[in-house]
């Protein structure tokens, strides 16, 4: 029988759910410079909200870190989000965060791992991951765990990138920084970057995760010469009713 860490009842008040700490791989160095360029966020929420259409109700953002997409989602539709990521300290900081721009009554955050999720089965209505699918130990094992809690209708949009409406002229300088990166000291990190990144990988995954319909969108971050590195890859899948 499956046991379920913890499930989340109270929407109502910023909680940090609390378990075991584990430390992930960072993601490369360059991360940090492209934090001086615009917010990805909003353009990501975006686009999660027009292709999966989602309902009201429960939300949750896999793999939030400190929930910068959590908070995007929140200020866009008011809908509360449940953070859900295996470092506590990250979640501590979200709800830091959310608290202080005014939003601690629609976030909560539980320690926890996509291949384990703390959830009842058929109880989700969204699923929403970003940057996060690509660390995980069995990226298969979590996808399979994301259809078992969504609910019959429920959507899930997970994968990594700037989203479409990403302004132009900051999509340039991603780019630039991406390619400065993969010729740079970190250049064999950036490029697993970019292989885990390649639409044919997420096909591989949700094949693997024996999803019963799925679609892949955007071309990943290919490679530092290709104009359309850095836009990303998203996978996107719903229960039938
Ligand atoms: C690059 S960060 C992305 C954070 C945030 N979603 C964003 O877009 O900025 C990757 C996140 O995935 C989390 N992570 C790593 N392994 C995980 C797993 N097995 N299940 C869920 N989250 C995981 C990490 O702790 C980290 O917070």
């Amino acid at each position: 029988m499956k046991t379920y860490s913890m499930v989340v009842a109270a929407l109502g008040a910023v909680a940090l759910v609390s378990g075991s700490l584990a430390q992930e791989p960072g993601t490369p160095d360059g991360i940090q410079s492209e934090q001086s360029l615009a917010s990805r966020y909003p353009y990501v929420v975006q686009d999660a909200l027009r292709l999966c259409k989602p309902a009201k109700g429960f939300w949750v953002d896999l793999g939030s870190g400190k929930g910068p997409v959590a908070m995007a989602l929140v200020e866009a539709t008011g809908n509360p989000v449940v953070m859900v990521d295996p470092n506590e300290e990250a979640l501590a900081e979200g709800l830091a965060a959310a608290r202080a721009k005014g939003l601690a009554d629609r976030l909560v955050a539980v320690v926890g791992r996509a291949e384990q999720l703390p959830f009842p089965d058929r109880t989700v209505d969204l699923v929403v991951s970003r940057g996060s699918i690509f660390f995980w130990d069995d990226p298969a094992k979590g996808l399979q765990e994301v259809y078992r809690v969504l609910r019959p209708g429920g959507k899930a949009y997970l994968g990594g990138g700037a989203g479409s409406g990403y302004p132009a002229a900051e999509v340039e300088k991603l780019i630039a920084l991406r390619k400065a990166r993969l010729k740079g000291d970190e250049a064999e990190k950036w490029k697993r970057f970019v292989e885990l990144r390649r639409p044919e990988q997420m096909v591989y995954w949700a094949r693997q995760a024996g999803l019963p319909e799925f679609e892949v969108l955007g071309k990943g971050a290919i490679s530092a010469d290709d104009p359309r590195v850095g836009q990303g890859v998203w996978l996107r899948f719903e229960k039938k009713q």
